[in-house]
């Protein structure tokens, strides 16, 4: 059995108290160790039939990315969030970037899979931290 890496999942400074959106952040952290159960040795650059199982990882990770961007902009879009533009930018920004990564894996360059985790992994923290969580402050205040 490989050694499990202590890696960091969702952790309570996500939570915006908004139950749906909290779920679907919580579901793409889980969902980030598919990474590691395909490719074990995460440092390790990865061969040939790694890369076409992280890839169909990364598929799962942007389709899901995509729903969840579907269900924030309509939460943003119903109490009409004066960022909501600059979260959409930001959110296709990040399935180009998945893309162009897909992409350099596919055209056999060789990366450690940690590579990948790291990078789902950061922008998404970086992301809820400083623009999902502004915009839970505002929900409080505006909905209902
Ligand atoms: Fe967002
Ligand atoms: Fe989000």
């Amino acid at each position: 059995m490989a050694s499990k890496l202590n890696l960091v999942g969702f952790t309570e400074e996500y939570v915006m108290d908004i139950p749906e959106i909290d779920d679907q952040h919580k579901t793409f952290f889980d969902l980030l160790d598919k990474i590691n159960d395909v490719a074990p040795d995460l440092y390790k650059p990865l061969n040939d039939d790694e890369v076409d199982d992280i890839v169909d990882v990364i598929n799962e990770l942007r389709d899901y990315a995509l729903f969840h961007f579907r269900t924030e902009e309509a939460y943003m879009q119903e109490i009409d969030y004066p960022d909501l533009g600059k979260q959409k930018k930001e959110h296709n920004r990040f399935i180009t970037d998945v893309i162009r990564m897909e992409a350099e894996l596919m055209n056999g360059s060789s990366m450690p899979a940690i590579k990948v985790r790291n990078f789902m992994h950061d922008w998404y923290r970086g992301h809820i931290m400083n623009e999902d969580k502004p915009f839970g402050e505002f929900y409080k205040k505006n909905s209902k």
